[in-house]
């Protein structure tokens, strides 16, 4: 077919931490002369939730986006499915590369297995054991279809080995850490959201909220801003899009109270400016995975609200603290202090996992 090209790569993504995770591996595969081909499924579509990581990443400019957008889960991820596997069919590649856990992840995965295509899995092994988080059963799923796992952590390969899955894996390590070595210092130089923010470094909490289990639970969502508000410092609060509605529909005046303590509650930001505000933060409040892992390499300490973790290995060496949705749980993490000093131990690899991930589906061809 006119399309095939004999080592071309097919890389889906969709969401806004995908376009992270694939831009070291996008200038890999530049560097290693690979052809990429890119999907974007369109699962996030806003501004700010997409293409402003394109204009801070150095990730290839999407071949064609799919335009899906958002949806009953399984209606999202069907309509993925089918599009993803038009694509597939037409361009003929030697292995699809899908990164972490998200309905995109899942959908590339299905469509690739349909077709026999291989699969190359970037952040395999990770697990909860909650399944009833919907990423979980995606990863479940997207390993047990996979060829080539690439683990961020031993604890990941340990997983999969739990599963019976041995052939394939690979630990690289994370390309999230890879994409803070390469960008940390040009967010660091070149974003001005401290002082547009007026907010000192390490005099801030950074907060982020968008679980489904934090965000369709009312309680939840308020017991998560009265511990906000009761911190004895000014707190930043990018609002994920699926929170702005229920945030907007709980009673109590949380965004003027954090407004009125110094903080801030703003759109979602740039990849540079949450690289900056995670750096200079006093700590983080998150529930998000990503954060967990950027607050740890940028060795800033991070109170996790969620009931579990993937990443264990943030919480062992002392960086992260799991609270869950407790307003009392969440002011005394912050307030107890004794964070650990220093650097974080190397956990993740040494920021070069692309070139490894890269090397390794080079040579599987
Ligand atoms: C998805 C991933 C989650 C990941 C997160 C990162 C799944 C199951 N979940 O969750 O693992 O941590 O992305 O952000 O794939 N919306 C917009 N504009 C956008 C994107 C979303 O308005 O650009 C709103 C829509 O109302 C949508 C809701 O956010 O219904 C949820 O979006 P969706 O992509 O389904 O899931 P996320 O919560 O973003």
């Amino acid at each position: 077919m006119s399309n095939a090209i004999q080592n071309k790569v097919v890389t889906v993504v969709g969401a806004r931490p995908q376009f992270i995770k694939a831009a070291p591996v996008s200038v890999a595969l530049r560097k290693a002369d690979i052809p990429e081909y890119l999907i974007h499924t369109g699962q996030h579509y806003d501004y700010g939730m997409s293409q402003a990581f394109f204009d801070d990443l150095e990730l290839a400019t999407p071949d064609v986006n799919l335009g899906i957008g958002s949806g009953f889960p399984g209606r999202q991820t069907g309509t993925m499915l089918s599009e993803i596997e038009a694509v597939l069919a037409e361009q003929k590649p030697a292995s699809v590369v899908i990164y972490g856990d998200t309905n995109s992840t899942l959908a590339g995965a299905l469509a690739a297995v349909k077709l026999g295509l291989p699969i190359c899995h970037v952040e395999a092994g990770l697990r909860s054991f909650n399944r009833a988080m919907p990423e979980e059963t995606n990863r479940v799923l997207t390993d047990h279809c996979s060829d080539l796992l690439m683990c961020p952590t031993e604890r990941a390969v340990r997983n999969l080995n739990q599963e019976n899955i041995a052939s394939g894996v690979h630990l690289v390590g994370d390309t999230m850490l890879d994409a803070v070595r390469v960008y940390g210092e040009r967010a660091e130089q070149q974003s001005t959201i401290l002082s547009d923010l007026n907010i000192a470094s390490r005099g801030f909490a950074l907060l982020t909220v968008h679980r489904p289990s934090n965000t369709d639970e009312p309680e939840n969502l308020r017991a998560i801003l009265e511990a906000a508000v009761e911190l004895d410092m000014p707190v930043v609060f990018p609002i994920h899009p699926r929170t702005r509605a229920p945030l907007e529909g709980l009673s109590g005046a949380y965004t003027e109270k954090l407004a009125r303590s110094g903080g801030a509650v703003i759109d979602p930001l740039g990849y540079f400016d949450m690289l900056k505000l995670l750096r200079h933060a006093a700590v983080v409040l998150t529930d998000s995975g990503g954060l967990q892992k950027e607050a740890y390499f940028l060795a800033t300490p991070c109170v996790t609200m969620r009931d579990e973790t993937e990443w264990l290995e943030t919480v062992e060496s002392g960086w992260n603290r799991i609270v869950g949705p407790s307003t009392p749980a969440i002011v005394e993490a912050v307030g107890r202090g004794d964070w650990p000093d220093g650097n974080p131990p190397a956990l993740f690899g040494d920021g070069h996992a692309a070139d490894l991930i890269v090397e390794i589906i080079g040579s599987s061809e």
